[in-house]
């Protein structure tokens, strides 16, 4: 067991509107992006999923959506609120250290705060991964914890968010923003949508 164990204990303990990241409705950024025709069609994958307030969302905008998450609670609700919202979304109660899907699967990956909770010796394995079940030409879209947060060990600067990601994906814009989060903290994020690189 990992620490990632840690976050079904927070599912269980408090109700979403007391979660940071819960804001109750899909992230602007995502619904942004959506109505400007910049998330691509097809099989979507939430990482993370949590709740599932972004992938009812997707699946609300016509992608065929896959939610993963370590917390069994998180998923329990997110099936839950897809059954309510009479979506149909393939929950799995999964982490993202050996994402169980074929190679190229999907034409979509959304990662709103999974990228930087992962563990600093997980995260070149954790591209890898990402990078081989999206389809050639695929979008990866991430949203990270900027520095301007302060200082911690998962708080990006853009040049850092560069050097991670640019061997395996093309960068679009790095939009750095604040965010008033579910909790009223206003929180500094990163987003940006890359796409998939051949390997050379
Ligand atoms: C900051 S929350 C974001 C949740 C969701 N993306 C959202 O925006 O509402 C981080 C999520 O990562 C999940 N998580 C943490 N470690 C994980 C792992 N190893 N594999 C899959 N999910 C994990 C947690 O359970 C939690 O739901």
């Amino acid at each position: 067991m990992t620490d990632y164990s840690r976050w079904d204990e927070l599912y269980r303990r408090y109700p979403l509107e007391e979660l940071g990241w819960e804001l109750g409705k899909p992230r602007p950024i995502l619904a942004e992006y959506m109505e400007k025709r910049l998330i691509p069609k097809g099989k979507a994958l939430d990482l993370c999923c949590g709740a599932g307030t972004n992938t009812v969302y997707l699946a609300q905008s016509g992608l065929e959506v896959t939610g993963i998450d370590i917390s069994r609670t998180a998923i329990d609700i997110a099936k839950q609120k897809a059954h309510q919202t009479k979506v149909n979304i393939n929950f799995l109660n999964e982490s993202f250290i050996d994402l169980p899907f074929n190679d190229e699967e999907f034409n979509f990956v959304f990662d709103m705060g999974c990228f930087h909770h992962v563990e600093v010796e997980e995260r070149t394995k954790f591209i890898a991964g990402v990078h081989r079940v999206l389809k050639e030409g695929g979008v990866y879209m991430l949203t990270c914890f900027s520095y301007k947060n302060g200082p911690g060990w998962n708080h990006f600067t853009r040049q850092q968010i560069i050097d991670l990601f640019s061997g395996h994906f093309e960068l679009g814009e790095l939009r750095h923003y604040p965010s008033l989060e579910g909790d009223g903290v206003i929180r500094y994020f990163y987003t940006t949508l890359m796409k998939k690189k051949p390997l050379t």
